[in-house]
C-alpha cells in the first residue's frame, strides 16, 4: 500500500494543493490566506531577510491560524510549510533548524542538499518533510535520507525548472518510491490539479498561479506582466543564477537586456539566496512557468482558490461523464 498524506490533512484541505515557495514572492500574508482558504501555504525562509523576522513570521502564522481554527472549528484551515535551503554552505542553516524546533511547522520542504538533519528534527515532533528534486538521482538520494514526500519539479516549472516531462517523472519515481509525491511544473488550473492526481501524485505544487494573488509580495508590474504573458514569453536561461530557470522575456527586456544575447552566469551562487547580487537578479528579472497562459487577472487568494475548485469539479464531472460513456460502449 502506498503512503499518502495524513488523514488529518485531508480534513483541512479544500484542494490537494501546495502554494509553492517563491523567492521574493511568498510571504506570511500569502501563506496565511492560502491556509485560511484550504490549500497548504509555504514560503522560503530567505524571504525573511533577518532571522528575527523569520522567528516572528513563524510564530505569527501559528498564532493566527490557531486563532482562526478556534473561532471556526468547522472551516478547513490547511497546514503551512517552511521551505529551507539545506546545503551545508547555507549561512543560516543552524539558526533555521533551531526555529524549526521552536515553532514545529507540520511540513518542512527542503531544497538543495541532504534533508537528513531536517528529517531527524521534524520527525521527532511528528511533522513531515518533503524534498524538491528535479532528477532521478536526487529523488533517490532524498528517498534514502528518509523524507516523507518527494516534490518532482518537472519541465515548464517557474523558478529553477527541471527537464523531465511531468507524466514520465511520476512514473519513473513510482518504480522505487511508495511515499508521497507532489508534482510541480505548469499546473495553473483546477484541471491540472486533477491531472496531477490522475498521473499518480498526491498533491499539486503551484507557484506561478499564486504570484498574481493580491496578498503575494510581488509588485503590480510583475503581476500585470504575468496576466499579459503567454508561454511564448518564457525563456529558460542560465544567465541569472548559473542554472536553468524560466524567466519572463518582457522583464529581461525591461532591464535593458536582449533575451537573445544572454550569457551563462559563471558562478552558481543560488545556494545562498541571502546574497545581495542574487536577490537583485530575482528582484529585477521575474520568473514564471509555462502555466502563465491560463492566468488572466489579478485577484485575491480566496478568489484564486475558489476558481481552482470550480475548475477541478468541472474537470471531475467531465471525466466521470466520459468514463460513463466508455463503460456503456463496452456493455453494448
Ligand atoms: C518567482 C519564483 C520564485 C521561486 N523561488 C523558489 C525558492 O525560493 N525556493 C524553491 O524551492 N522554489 C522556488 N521556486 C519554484 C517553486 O517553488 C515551484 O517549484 C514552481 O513555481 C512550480 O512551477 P509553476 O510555477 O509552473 O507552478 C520559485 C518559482 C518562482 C516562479
Amino acid at each position: 500500500m502506498r503512503k499518502s498524506i495524513p488523514e488529518s490533512w485531508w480534513a483541512q484541505l479544500k484542494l490537494p494543493v501546495i502554494s509553492a515557495p517563491m523567492f521574493l514572492v511568498s510571504g506570511p500574508e500569502l501563506v496565511k490566506n492560502c491556509c485560511l482558504n484550504g490549500v497548504i501555504g509555504s514560503f522560503p525562509a530567505p524571504n525573511a531577510r533577518l532571522i528575527e523576522v523569520l522567528d516572528h513570521w513563524m510564530s505569527q502564522l501559528n498564532e493566527e491560524l490557531e486563532h482562526a481554527r478556534v473561532n471556526d472549528p468547522n472551516s478547513k484551515i490547511a497546514p503551512w510549510a517552511l521551505n529551507m535551503v539545506v546545503h551545508s554552505s547555507y549561512s543560516r542553516l543552524q539558526d533555521e533548524l533551531s526555529l524549526i524546533k521552536k515553532h514545529q511547522p507540520q511540513l518542512v520542504i527542503t531544497s538543495l542538499g541532504s534533508p537528513k538533519l531536517v528529517v531527524d528534527i521534524v520527525h521527532e515532533y511528528g511533522g513531515l518533510v518533503f524534498s524538491d528534486v528535479s532528477d532521478l538521482k536526487f529523488a533517490k538520494k532524498a528517498a534514502e535520507a528518509g523524507v516523507d514526500g518527494l516534490i518532482l519539479v518537472a519541465s515548464g516549472a517557474g523558478g529553477h525548472a527541471g527537464q523531465i516531462n511531468s507524466f514520465a517523472f511520476v512514473d519513473m519515481v513510482r518504480t522505487f518510491w511508495d511515499g508521497i509525491i507532489v508534482l510541480a511544473g505548469s499546473i495553473s488550473t483546477g484541471k491540472g490539479v486533477l491531472a496531477a492526481q490522475a498521473a499518480g501524485a498526491d498533491l499539486a505544487y503551484m507557484g506561478t498561479r499564486f504570484i498574481v494573488a493580491t496578498e503575494s509580495m510581488a509588485n503590480d508590474e510583475y503581476r500585470e506582466m504575468l496576466v499579459e504573458a503567454t508561454q511564448e514569453d518564457i525563456l529558460l536561461t542560465d544567465a541569472f543564477s548559473g542554472v536553468s530557470a524560466n524567466m519572463l522575456k518582457p522583464s529581461i527586456k525591461k532591464a535593458g537586456l536582449d533575451p537573445d544575447q544572454l550569457v551563462k552566469k559563471s558562478k552558481v551562487d543560488f545556494d545562498d539566496m541571502q546574497k545581495e547580487t542574487n536577490a537583485k537578479a530575482w528582484r529585477d528579472i521575474w520568473s514564471a512557468g509555462h502555466g502563465v497562459g491560463s492566468i488572466d487577472k489579478i485577484e485575491s487568494t480566496a478568489a484564486i482558490v475558489a476558481r481552482l475548485e470550480v475548475e477541478y469539479n468541472e474537470a471531475l464531472q467531465n471525466i466521470n461523464r466520459n468514463a460513463g460513456k466508455l463503460s456503456t460502449e463496452k456493455v453494448n
